[in-house]
């Protein structure tokens, strides 16, 4: 029997819980407030204290500690639950006079003529939650489901930051019950770079940043959560216990102190005048904002009038969302066009009459390919609905049909190229028609542009424009052409100074040793994407290394399936490319390896991962032992030599103190690799 491990020394308790309370505090500066007072070395250290600590006293570990966000293990599905109180919905108006019609219903109904105060907010696009606080603590939180009951996803908004795993207690005391209500969502940049990662690796976009968050909420993997940009505005209460508030207005202020995120474009107002001003110039600054919103919610502040005021069937009568002008409108095609895409693919546009939609005019659609066109069947002639998903290209949502002109033909892709006049190809089983001419215009220009982009080769200056001008004036027809362009090359070129053409130069030049999955990414191999490329890198350390990778090789890559290793295996077989990795090498381009490599340092050596990491996914810890030599197994035996715990260890951290199997944490396994 291996004896039990020695109580914790009081002085071990109290350090515990002074280091949660700053962690706690440091988190809410940083993520809440945007304003850290410490440095993130010293917050890592902070940190690495408590994971020391509570590895020491697993017994010591709390749901709510900060080194508690991500690690839960993958749920097989979402309990259901029903809200203390129905998540009510709002009601709707799309007009001035309808906003003026609710102020005016209110005071009929109140027997008033006075003016309101009302408090005005953003309504946010994104997944209404519930968060609930018992004595301060982050024990449950929920999807708004049908309002009455939501699916359990507690596991997963504890890995969103700006959400309070431990209320904060020092400006108002923490109430024994709170459930907060708010809003997840994604920023618009961040949506974006989320999608072109999907479809770098096949995967499907995400229509609009609402569905991005709705989606990343319901995985039944934190671990994929934890990996998805979210972020919440609070925005009420629902049930509470131990704390009274008089107006909306005081809740929101206290959920501030308490650490919840709240909107700070909220303000309150009197009278529906302003608060359709407030709708006015909340409008303007919509397209500014770094998320989506669909409107403004208009909330009578004081909670006496809104209890007077009481409830429909699902909606309140104190509130109001007075929503912005749709982002849908309709017109008509003019020409269906076809692009030609960085890897060849050919995407299908609509050409269209411009319209305005959501206060910007557009004159193209995407219709993503050719099945798509044929599902849509939009012909030329035809009137469309259109809408705009978040600062993305807008998309057909339908056609019209009653108002198709007679003699419309359906859509048929073109056989050739509309840039080379190769014949376009369609392997059979695939959504994407290619031009297969790598030398297409279209193609490299698009592929010059992502070799240069920040998550290529990062070419500070070389954008769009200046990319197009060196392919037309023949001075660059692939990337390697890129590191012999001298200033007398760029100057003659339009709108070319010699000062920016030196800064180009100079940019191009300074971009020849990016860390090695920069590089890999920069290739624009079809199917890898960022994440990717980061993985690779750590596995094969060196372009040469992933060169020479089979299929075989590629395929113990974890992440890394039958479909990528293929599309990496035909881009190095291309003779094509690898000329042009010959060349890159001649003008001096040389990656950076992902770190000093000591011959397999960790040969001979076998690990164990239990808990989840903060810092890697289970795939990455597990490239980096292999890239080191280590080998990696699935269960502890007396041939283990370190067990790798992270949060919330399973059973295989038991098994590892009973056969003394070395333990590390992970900023200690960190370490080691690094
Ligand atoms: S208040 C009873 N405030 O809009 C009050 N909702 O149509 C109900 N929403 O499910 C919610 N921003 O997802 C409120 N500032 C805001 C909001 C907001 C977005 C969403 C929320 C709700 C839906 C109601």
């Amino acid at each position: 029997m291996v004896p039990p491990p020695p109580p914790a020394p009081p002085e071990v308790i109290s350090r515990i819980k002074e280091l949660r309370e700053q962690l706690h505090y440091h988190n809410y500066r940083y993520y809440v407030l945007d304003n850290p007072v410490i440095s993130d070395a010293e917050y890592d250290r902070l940190l690495q204290e408590l994971e020391k600590l509570e590895e020491k006293y697993p017994e010591l570990v709390t749901p709510d500690s900060p080194t508690q966000r991500v690690g839960a293990a993958p749920l097989e599905k979402f309990e259901s639950l029903r809200h203390r109180q129905p998540m009510l919905s709002l009601e709707n108006a799309f007009s001035e006079a309808e906003a003026r019609e609710f102020d005016e219903r209110l005071k009929r109904f109140l027997r008033t003529t006075e003016d309101f105060h009302y408090v005005v907010e953003p309504k946010m696009d994104g997944c209404a939650v519930e968060l609930v606080y018992e004595r301060g603590r982050f024990t449950v939180g929920s999807t708004r489901g049908d309002g009455i009951r939501g699916e359990n996803v507690t596991q997963n908004l504890k890995t969103i930051h700006t959400i309070p795993l431990q209320m904060l207690g020092k400006e108002a005391p923490v109430p024994e019950l709170l459930e907060v209500r708010g809003e997840v969502y994604m920023d618009l940049g961040e949506f974006e770079k989320l999608n072109r990662e999907r479809e770098g690796r096949g995967e499907a976009a995400f229509a609009n940043p609402r569905n991005a968050a709705a989606g990343s909420l319901r995985q039944l993997d934190p671990a994929i959560t934890a990996a998805r940009p979210l972020k919440i505005y609070c925005y009420g209460v629902g049930e509470v216990k131990g704390a009274s508030f008089k107006t909306h207005w005081d809740i929101l202020e206290n959920l501030k102190k308490w650490g919840f995120r709240v909107n700070p474009l909220i303000e309150t107002c009197r009278g529906i005048d302003a608060a359709i001003a407030y709708h006015h110039r909340i409008e303007h600054q919509r397209h500014g904002l770094p998320y989506e919103i669909d409107g403004v919610v208009i909330k009578v502040d004081s909670l006496a009038l809104q209890e007077r005021l009481g409830t429909k069937a699902r909606s309140p009568r104190w509130a109001l969302a007075y929503k912005f002008a749709a982002t849908q409108e309709t017109t008509r095609v003019l020409d269906i066009a076809v692009n030609v895409g960085r890897t060849g693919a050919v995407t299908p546009m609509a050409v269209m009459e411009p319209v305005e939609v959501g206060g910007v005019t557009v004159s193209r659609a995407t219709l993503h390919n050719e099945d798509e066109v044929a599902r849509k069947d939009v012909r030329v002639g035809d009137t469309v609905l259109i809408q705009r998903a978040g600062d993305v290209i807008p998309e057909v949502v339908k056609v019209i049909i009653e108002e198709r002109p007679p003699g419309a033909a359906p859509f048929q892709m073109p056989q050739n190229c509309p840039v080379c006049d190769t014949p376009l190809v369609r392997p059979a089983g695939e959504k994407v028609t290619r031009c297969p001419n790598p030398d297409c215009f279209g193609a490299s220009t698009r592929g010059i542009m992502h070799f240069a982009s920040k998550a290529g080769m990062d070419i500070d200056g070389l954008g769009e424009k200046i990319i197009l001008q060196l392919v037309n004036a023949g001075l660059v027809k692939d990337v390697s052409d890129l590191y012999h362009l001298t200033e007398g090359d760029l100057v003659p070129l339009e709108r070319f100074a010699e000062k920016s053409a030196q800064n180009i130069i100079n940019a191009i030049q300074g971009s020849k040793n990016p860390p090695f999955w920069r590089l890999i990414n920069a290739l624009g191999i079809r199917f890898v994407g960022e994440a990717t490329a980061q993985l690779l890198a750590q596995h094969f350390q060196t372009l040469e290394g992933l060169m020479a990778a089979g299929e075989e090789d590629l395929l113990q890559v974890e992440g890394v399936g039958p479909q990528v290793a293929g599309s990496i295996r035909e881009y190095f077989d291309n003779p094509r490319n690898r000329e042009l990795i010959t060349k890159l090498k001649e003008a001096g381009v040389k990656e950076q390896p992902p770190e000093a490599r000591a011959a397999g340092p960790l040969a001979g050596k076998t690990f164990v991962f239990t808990g989840g990491l903060a810092h890697f996914s289970r795939e990455e810890a597990k490239a980096l032992v292999t890239a080191r030599g280590g080998k990696v197994s699935s269960s502890v035996s007396a041939k283990t030599d370190y067990v790798v715990a992270g949060a919330d260890p399973g059973s295989k951290y038991a098994k590892a103190r009973e056969l003394g199997v070395t333990i590390l944490t992970e900023a200690e396994f960190e370490k080691l690799v690094r």
